[in-house]
């Protein structure tokens, strides 16, 4: 059986391209991960996500194990085949989403107590649970259950949360045991203090992982504040491991990221930004709402081969939004997936071919600063 592995290929500046192997096939990177939160991509059929290019998806820990609850997709054969992706799949583990979605939450050395934010039933969720949760799910690539404070919030505070995070690394770590072709990613904490990056990945890489996150960020610290975590932060971990930010994000913080030596990320950005009327191009974000579409006969993107682009004309994507009609969602969110994947398979190009400084600098002279 193939085992889990992680080739770096090229190196330019400090962008790097590799190829991440799992036995469910290879996740090619600069990888971004689409969000299929409850078991589906939403609006997306699972094969038109694998058309857009994506090599992995994302799952939830804290929505799976409420709704349809963990044990139940096992019992129905796990995650890959109840909702028909045979291709690697990452999930969260939990904590993240408890701090951000659910109700009445109480958080102990243990783990964490929560009401769920769809019928209030009260839930724990710890490092041993987490495991055990994404284990029936199937996970390829599991994360390490983590708290991450919300920013603001004093060093002592971040520094508690950080250190409490690394004791939960090493539970995740111990009850996830050995399980060829299938990986264990740490996540760093800290903030935005360096001293307390570098202790959280020194913490991670004596417990030693399969990759590492960057977890903590796009919390609401502004794009500037997060470049400069991420001149400093994923030089603390292993060179020879995928890298991974947790929930980036807009294309330019993905460029951003890829630049300062990111291997991974995820965002609902594409797929919700689809359901509500934004597209991302080459050019800029068109707000497919706006009346100025109407009578327009053009595509969204000239130069875009996905199906939205090469059938239909902003005056019909206009219309079906404003009617909302179902197939917005659908066409919006395929096309903006799809403009992800081309931009990863640009930047893995650039990286290949030494030419990303090259690559940064058309990426930024072709977009528009404000609606096109
Ligand atoms: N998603 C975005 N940020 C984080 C984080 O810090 N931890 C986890 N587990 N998930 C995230
Ligand atoms: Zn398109």
């Amino acid at each position: 059986m193939t085992k889990f592995s992680y080739s770096l290929n090229a190196t330019d500046g400090k962008a790097r391209t590799g190829v991440i192997s799992t036995p469910r096939g290879d996740i090619r990177t600069p990888a971004f991960m689409p969000v299929g939160t409850a078991a589906t991509v939403k609006a997306m059929m699972p094969e038109s996500v694998a058309a857009t290019g994506a090599d992995i998806l994302l799952g939830n820990t804290y929505h799976l194990m409420l709704r349809p609850t963990a044990e139940r997709i096992d019992r129905l054969g796990g995650l890959h085949k109840f909702m028909n992706w045979d291709k690697p799949i990452l999930t969260d583990s939990g904590g993240f989403q408890v701090m951000s979605l659910a109700g009445l939450r109480k958080l102990t050395e243990k783990g964490v107590t929560f009401k769920s934010h769809i019928d209030g039933s009260s839930h724990e969720l710890t490092p041993e649970r987490s495991m055990e949760i994404q284990q029936l799910l199937g996970s390829d690539i599991v994360m390490c259950f983590d708290e991450c404070p919300a920013l603001p919030a004093d060093k002592d505070r971040i520094a508690e949360s950080m250190r409490l995070s690394m004791r939960w690394a090493q539970r995740s770590r111990d009850a996830f045991g050995d399980r060829p072709g299938h990986a264990l990613f740490g996540i760093m904490q800290g903030g935005l203090e360096a001293d307390l990056r570098e202790e959280s990945a020194q913490a991670l890489r004596e417990i030693g992982f399969d990759g590492y996150a960057v977890g903590g960020l796009a919390v609401g610290e502004g794009q500037e504040k997060m470049f400069d975590c991420l001149d400093y932060a994923p030089g603390f971990l292993p060179e020879d491991k995928p890298r991974y930010l947790m929930g980036v994000g807009k294309p330019d913080d993905i460029v951003g990221a890829v630049a300062r030596g990111i291997d991974m990320m995820d965002c609902v950005l594409p797929s919700r930004s689809g359901r509500t009327g934004q597209v991302f191009t080459r050019n800029g974000v068109v707000n497919i709402k706006n009346a100025r579409h109407a009578d327009d006969p053009r595509p969204l993107d000239e130069a875009c081969t996905c199906p939205a682009c090469s059938n239909y004309s902003r005056a019909y994507l206009h219309h079906v939004f404003r009617s909302q009609e179902m197939i917005s969602g659908m066409l919006l969110t395929w096309h903006n997936l799809h403009y992800f994947q081309e931009l990863m398979q640009g930047m893995r190009d650039a990286i290949s071919e030494g030419r990303f400084a090259e690559f940064e600098k058309t990426f930024h002279e072709t977009r528009a600063q404000g609606d096109i």
